[in-house]
């Protein structure tokens, strides 16, 4: 792919040596006084060293560059679609250039970090914070994310990857110790964040205000030191979410590099103090400096004086990645694209359509350049003899009338078709709390059932951040997600609606037909200070698969006005070593009558599990763009990672030997085209036994299954294959200590520790 070769990406070593050497040259005052800002958004500028303020903005979708603290109004910046939208086109091209354009409005503004992106999980539907994040699967999230970062950064300008790590509840989230196992920890809730580290390393990562199994984000070594930076091999510095150190001297001893917003002389004081009293070592302080002032150093080198950003151009951009950011969720009988060859009048309902909901509350809030509405943007591509009819339908709060209601079904009955538009008011989704249903406001529910029962040609359009119920979705003949889209967001309505966009989004996170089959129900958000994730490994669609429960829409799901079929799946191996790469092809052909780009998904399962898997996982996703009848093979190589997972025991990556099936298709419910290998492993690789090991551990241990007799014989069975049943298993589940007692103790411990040896 492109972004992959664009040489600013490229990491220049030398910021890191050039940060070493002048950090020898400051004293221990300059030190502390660079680790907490200097406002809301700057770090401290050391005129003596020729350290120059580093700018920080949010994100993660626009600029928003403010003056002071708060929420003020910020400069005037592009809008594009939210997390949850972009990820929806599963399109990281698409992804690069918008970071691209992000930077280069950070350019022209004089910001050096763009505060994004952010790839927490959507561990429930109702977290307020999901129209900023991704997805519910960590591949997805982690490719988004990387292709952000990388378009970013390509431009000479930071990101800062967020929320680090298990920041997935609004409700008191300062306070709340996200509580989860080490397993649910690496193979859910880390791995978005890994990839991206991994792929296109972030100048900065923020530490979340959370603490993980109560130990803060921002104090804890294990997440800011261990793994992000001696496992993932993460290079730049670690800022903390705004207000989230605690004990800031804590934190630079685990690894936080920047305290923000700055504390002034609290955190400064405070950090001279520990040194001066041996609590925080000038090793450890050099440790979080350095990063810090290589960033700097790295960004001073790549400002660009005098770049102006094209304001058209971007708009455009935004409208485009909005239209593939469109999830088609139901289409009978083709009502949509509209024939306006055919239709002569159309109705327009619901406020959202002349003043539509595109973006969502808190800190990523954007001052648009500009807004399109679908109303507006409709008109200009419709014939002028085309009639366009509407009617608000409910109120800002998404409440209605009996009048409101009966308007639009006088509209709507006097058109030959309805769309409706509707979705989620601002004051449902923000940052800062997080939803107590998933339902769309009465108003809006009871003006789609108005409407549908007074006119048969309805399509729902929807705007909103997260997954909605849709207790109407039987009555209508079509449905159009279209996220929060940005600025552009009404414009690439009118383009699907009319056929010039043909939608290619796939959902990004499951729509679930009610709350209460939700994974974390009924403990979301979780209260009294301790979230305790107990449906582990279960969320999203891993959870809807292990219960069998049939959701309203799957993840990976999402209609065309064109059709797609798969063929030739072709495994390079039956039989492959966990240390060799296998090679997926497909084939992917566009079977309808018109262009079309179709999201081509694999996931794998494996047949016999050691220990409990979710059913699938996606391991590789593309996107394909089609002509009418045109066919393309796509292919993907997996890895061993893509069939491990991480066991506890050894802590680490691992895979059980045995069968995996490959499935390929188009959404997580529709995998036409499956085949099994075969992964085995280069050596035997069984965990050590030790003086706990069960003696069936012994039985199925290479080296160790020698001494089962033995063993058996020491407590009192001359042939286990002839025992009782009940008394073969109370040998086999027992620990090799315990013979000792067992046997009376004929079987010493001397003769325990020489086995011990001989097994190693
Ligand atoms: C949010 C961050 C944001 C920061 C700065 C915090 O409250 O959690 O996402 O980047 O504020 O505005």
């Amino acid at each position: 792919m492109i972004f992959t070769k664009n040489p600013l990406t490229q990491r220049p070593a030398d910021y890191s040596a050039k940060a070493r050497a002048l950090v020898t040259e400051m004293t221990l005052e300059e030190k502390a006084l660079l680790l907490s800002g200097d406002g809301w958004w700057h770090t401290h500028s050391i005129d003596r060293l020729e350290i120059p303020a580093l700018s920080i903005s949010d994100g993660p979708h626009g600029l928003r560059k403010v003056e002071g603290a708060g929420l003020p109004t910020s400069v005037p910046a592009t809008c594009f679609p939210t997390a949850s939208a972009l990820a929806s086109s599963w399109d990281t091209e698409l992804i690069w250039q918008v970071g691209t354009a992000l930077a280069e409005e950070c350019q022209a503004h004089d910001v050096q970090v763009l505060l994004g992106p952010g790839v927490n999980m959507k561990r429930s539907p109702l977290a307020g914070r999901n129209f900023e994040y991704f997805s519910e699967d960590p591949l997805l999230a982690g490719k988004m994310a990387a292709a952000y970062i990388l378009g970013v950064q390509s431009q000479g300008v930071g990101t800062s990857l967020k929320h680090y790590a298990a920041n997935n509840q609004e409700f008191e989230r300062m306070a709340t110790s996200s509580n989860l196992d080490e397993r649910t920890l690496r193979e859910l809730y880390l791995p978005a964040f890994e990839i991206a580290v991994k792929e296109a390393q972030p100048w900065s990562v923020m530490a979340a205000y959370n603490p993980v199994n109560h130990v803060y984000a921002t104090e804890n070594s294990l997440l800011l030191r261990d793994i992000l930076r001696t496992q993932w091999g993460f290079e730049g510095f670690v800022v903390s979410d705004w207000g989230a150190v605690h004990d800031g001297v804590a934190g630079v001893n685990a690894g936080l590099s920047l305290e923000m917003p700055g504390s002034g002389d609290y955190l400064r004081s405070k950090i001279i103090g520990a040194v001066h009293a041996g609590r925080l070592s000038p090793a450890k302080l050099d440790e979080a400096v350095v990063p810090l002032l290589t960033v700097i150093l790295k960004a001073k080198d790549r400002k660009r004086s005098g770049v102006a950003f094209d304001a058209g151009n971007h708009d455009a951009l935004a409208r485009r990645a909005a239209g593939e950011s469109l999830v088609l969720l139901k289409n009978s009988g083709g009502l949509l694209p509209l024939d306006f060859r055919q239709i002569k009048t159309i109705a327009l309902i619901g406020a959202f359509a002349k003043t539509p909901r595109y973006q969502g509350a808190g800190s990523s809030q954007v001052n648009p350049t500009r807004i399109s509405t679908a109303y507006d943007e409709l008109l200009k591509l419709v014939d002028k003899n085309t009639v366009v009819r509407y009617a608000a339908g409910y109120t800002e709060e998404g409440t209605t009338t009996e009048d409101l209601i009966e308007e639009a079904k006088q509209e709507a009955k006097a058109a030959e078709v309805a769309v409706v538009f509707a979705g989620l008011p601002n004051s449902y989704e923000c940052e800062g709390f997080d939803r107590s249903s998933l339902e769309m406001p009465a108003g809006h529910d009871q003006l789609i059932a108005g409407v549908s029962a007074a006119q048969p040609n309805v399509a729902v359009v929807l705007m909103n951040g997260s997954a909605v119920t849709m207790p109407w979705a039987e009555n209508v003949r079509a449905i159009l997600e279209a996220w929060l889209g940005g600025q552009a967001g009404g414009g690439a309505i009118a383009d699907a609606l009319t056929g010039r966009v043909n939608p290619s989004g796939k959902l990004a996170e499951t729509f679930p037909l009610r709350l209460e089959d939700t994974p974390s129900f009924p403990d979301f958000p979780s209260r009294i200070k301790e979230a305790n994730y107990g449906e582990g490994i279960f969320i999203g669609y891993r959870y809807y698969d292990a219960r069998k429960i049939a959701p309203l829409f799957p993840f990976g799901f999402g209609l065309s006005y064109t059709t797609f079929a798969y063929s030739g799946l072709l495994v390079g191996a039956t039989v492959v070593k966990e240390t060799d790469g296998v090679t997926v092809e497909v084939k992917v052909k566009n079977t309808g009558p018109v262009a079309g780009q179709e999201v081509v998904q694999l996931y794998v399962h494996e047949q016999r599990p050691k220990v409990v898997r979710p059913q699938k996982e996606l391991k590789a996703f593309a996107k394909v763009a089609l002509q009418a009848g045109e066919e393309r093979a796509v292919s993907f190589q997996l890895m061993k990672r893509d069939f491990a997972y991480y066991d506890t025991v050894r802590h680490d990556w691992n895979v059980n030997p045995g069968k995996f099936e490959i499935l390929v298709g188009s959404s997580s419910q529709d995998l036409p085209l499956r085949q099994t290998i075969e992964v085995e492993l280069t050596k035997q690789d069984c965990a050590p036994l030790t003086r706990y090991s069960l003696l069936k551990e012994f039985e199925n241990h290479p080296k160790g299954k020698a001494f089962y007799p033995q063993l058996a014989e020491a407590f009192g069975l001359g042939n286990p294959d002839e025992a009782d049943m009940a008394v073969r298993a109370f040998l086999d589940d027992m620990p090799l200590y315990k013979v000792c007692a067992f046997s009376e103790g004929k079987f010493t411990e001397q003769m325990l520790t020489e086995i011990l040896k001989q097994v190693q």
